[in-house]
């Protein structure tokens, strides 16, 4: 394993410690509001914390990009860990046992290791660039599936950008009617680990943040998927409107989607 990707690992699993300790006793749980259905708790800062102590470990001239603590600029910038240290949040508040820690490296502005960490199934979601993604060490691939009948998709509303409902439940109607059946699990960085695992066949979501996706796009690259914005080009980074299938899928999912994007979400 890539050393690098080895001290990923490590955080994440330090940040999940930190994570159970808190879902044990959610009446202890600080909750304060970031915005629009958007929270932080005293465990997605301890988690954050526990992270960067251990990157700042083995790494100390690294940056760091955090959701919660924002940009910490290191003395080596070609060096970027993305970090949500709790994806999932609103899960966790309410005791639904599902959310991740996602932690990506970028080497001079390319995805390079990823991780998504679940707590609470013990399963560790890793790549390296090049080198395949892995479940718990044992290889995955994306499912290749040609067209949408039998498949079923993973989505996230636009519940912090309520303004995209209209053309959000247009793209759901013509998914939900061409593929068997859509999944709303509530961990955008597990929503793309399960199509990097095959356990769901495509994602699509309005509006993401870098930290949501950066480990999640590189574990469905190297599984052998296509991560793309709405129109099938590469600003999803910025736009945050992303969508995640193998490379067979993924003009069928785009086709499907495009006649209710409108202005706002073709890019
Ligand atoms: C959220 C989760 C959710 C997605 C939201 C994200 P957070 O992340 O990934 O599934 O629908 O858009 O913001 O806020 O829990 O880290
Ligand atoms: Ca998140
Ligand atoms: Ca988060």
């Amino acid at each position: 394993m890539h050393p690098m990707l080895n001290i990923a690992v490590r955080a994440a699993r330090n940040a999940g410690k930190v994570i159970i300790r808190s879902f044990e006793q959610l009446d202890k749980v600080e909750i304060e509001s970031k915005g629009s259905n958007d929270f932080v708790t005293s465990a997605d800062l301890a988690a954050e914390e526990a992270i960067i102590e251990t990157i700042r470990k083995s790494y100390p001239a690294h940056t760091i990009i955090g959701e919660e603590s924002g940009v910490l600029t290191g003395s080596d910038d070609d060096y970027q860990w993305i970090i949500d240290p709790l994806d999932g949040t609103t899960n966790f508040i309410k005791g639904i046992p599902h959310f991740s820690v996602s932690i990506a490296l970028k080497v001079k502005g390319k995805l390079d290791q990823a991780v998504v960490f679940d707590p609470i199934r013990g399963e560790v979601f890793s790549a390296s660039r090049g080198k395949g993604a892995q479940l718990n060490g044992m290889r995955i691939r994306v499912k290749a599936h040609k067209e949408l009948a039998a498949t079923i998709i993973a989505t996230g509303f636009p519940h912090k950008q309520k303004q995209h409902t209209t053309a959000y439940m247009a793209m759901f109607t013509a998914l939900f009617k061409k593929s068997s059946d859509l999944r709303r699990a509530g961990s955008a960085a597990l929503d793309l680990a399960y199509v990097a695992a095959g356990r769901v066949d495509g994602y699509f979501e309005i509006g993401l943040k870098p930290w949501d996706t950066a480990a999640g796009e590189l574990l469905v690259i190297e599984a052998g998927g296509l991560v793309t914005d709405f129109v099938g080009g590469h600003n999803h980074t910025s736009s945050g409107n992303i969508v995640a299938s193998s490379t067979r899928l993924q003009k069928e999912l785009l086709q499907t989607i495009r006649p209710h994007l409108g202005e706002a979400l073709s890019k």
